[in-house]
């Protein structure tokens, strides 16, 4: 087949580049490390439609990276837009919030087993802020732990000491183990025992450029009685993972109760909202604090919201999510296979994270994922991928069947290093 190249992606960036700081910025830009070889990938979507998106020059891709995560019941799902469009003929961003906030502040305690409550904001970061907020107003207490390498949003506490902008004040409370190590969480506890306010994590651990990590047998339930009996908040980030794995919140679906939990990405479909929920033992302190922004009620995207997830409910989108991504997922790694490749799969299935073994540098990796690109099919090389309620089998078959294809290619031509005119 004929591969794809991306003149009008280009133009664009050359024009954003004088116009947008990096011309594009953060993990949809060039320069983040998703993109190698960068002339392999386009840079700008001119439409979308269910499973596919459409780049600036007209090229089709079956979409695995689902916006990052907003895109789970397909792009322009009829039901979530109709509701956000009927909303937005009455009104969307007025001088007080619409009878939707409430009505989705009830679907939400309805639909995530922890929550007693819903607070409602625009993106995952404004929720995790918020979390570590809430706990330090209910414990009076100023360390966190976090995660090595875990993702919780852009804003300065969130980052590394020493990284542009960020200075050591922005992190000094922080405190950092290893996701899954029970014993190591519990003597960080002992060690800043009556100090610590909040352990905020994800469900599991998907980081960028390694395996991701399911939870151990056992671990969040050891980590709920330790958070339990030390005072401190269990806050889960499930910004990506939410609704991927369980509608009612990933917490559930592993079999424990955090006492907050963080929802953005698939929420509404690609509509801008996010949501905190939390029990009644933090409502007072969630109540207590200044916490708003200028378009945070806005009622179409609630609308949105509320229509979809009554319809991730419905069809019982992550089960859908989690069969799709198997039979994917298996489908890629017997393809590799059959070419003598080992495509190592990590993560949920539904929001899966690959790699092909024995390979220094991501070198076979990246010329794979290039290959897989320039012929319809959008990965990324090293975040995870996310699958969709829209993929069909017959967009799973044609997928497997560019990923042979694609094999087939690094095995003839070589991994990245061997290429002449790749740019990476
Ligand atoms: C686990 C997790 N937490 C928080 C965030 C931040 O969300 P946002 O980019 O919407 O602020 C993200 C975004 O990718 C995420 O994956």
């Amino acid at each position: 087949m004929k591969t794809y190249t991306y003149e009008k992606s280009r133009e664009l960036f050359k024009r954003a580049l004088k116009v947008v700081p990096g011309g594009v910025y953060g993990h949809l830009g060039p320069a983040e490390g998703c993109f190698m070889p960068v002339d392999a990938f386009p840079f700008f979507a001119s439409r979308a439609q269910g499973a596919y998106f459409w780049d600036a020059d007209g090229n089709r891709f079956i979409d695995y990276m689902c916006a990052f995560g907003p895109n789970i019941l397909g792009y322009n799902d009829p039901d979530v837009d109709a509701a956000a469009h009927a909303q937005l003929k009455e009104g969307n961003c007025a001088s007080l919030p619409t009878a939707k906030m409430v009505e989705f502040g009830e679907l939400m305690t309805d639909t995530v087993e922890m929550a007693d409550w819903a607070f409602f904001c625009k993106n995952g970061g404004d929720t995790t802020a918020f979390a570590i907020m809430i706990a330090r107003a209910a414990t009076g207490r100023k360390k966190i732990v976090l995660t090595r390498g875990g993702y919780h949003g852009v804003a300065p506490w969130t980052q590394k000491a020493g990284h542009p902008g960020i200075t050591p004040e922005d992190v000094a409370n922080n405190l950092y183990a290893e996701f899954g190590d029970y014993a190591a969480l519990e003597r960080l506890f002992t060690e800043n025992r009556g100090e610590i306010a909040c352990f905020m994590a994800t469900p599991y651990h998907h980081p960028v450029f390694e395996d991701n990590r399911l939870p151990p047998d056992g671990y969040w339930k050891k980590v709920r009685e330790l958070c339990t009996r030390e005072g401190v908040v269990l806050a889960v980030d499930d910004v990506r993972c939410g609704f991927r794995l369980d509608t009612r919140g990933s917490d559930a679906h592993y079999g424990f109760k955090a006492d907050l939990e963080c929802f953005c990405k698939a929420l509404a479909n690609g509509w801008n909202v996010s949501a905190l929920c939390g029990t009644d033992a933090l409502r007072d302190a969630a109540a207590s604090i200044m916490y708003t922004g200028s378009y945070w009620l806005s009622a179409a995207p609630i609308a949105a919201a509320v229509a979809c997830v009554t319809k991730m409910r419905r069809i019982d989108s992550a089960k859908i999510c989690l069969e799709k991504g198997t039979k994917l997922t298996e489908g890629l790694a017997a393809a590799g296979k059959a070419h003598g490749f080992n495509l190592v799969v990590s993560g949920e299935p539904s929001m899966w994270f690959m790699r092909i073994a024995d390979d220094p540098d991501f070198d076979h990796h990246q010329a794979w994922v290039a290959e897989c690109v320039r012929r319809g099919v959008y990965f990324t090389n090293h975040h995870n991928l996310f699958i969709n309620t829209a993929v069909s089998d017959e967009d799973i078959r044609f997928t497997l069947e560019i990923a042979d294809e694609a094999f087939a290619a690094v095995k003839r031509d070589g991994p990245l290093s061997a290429r002449k005119g790749w740019q990476s």
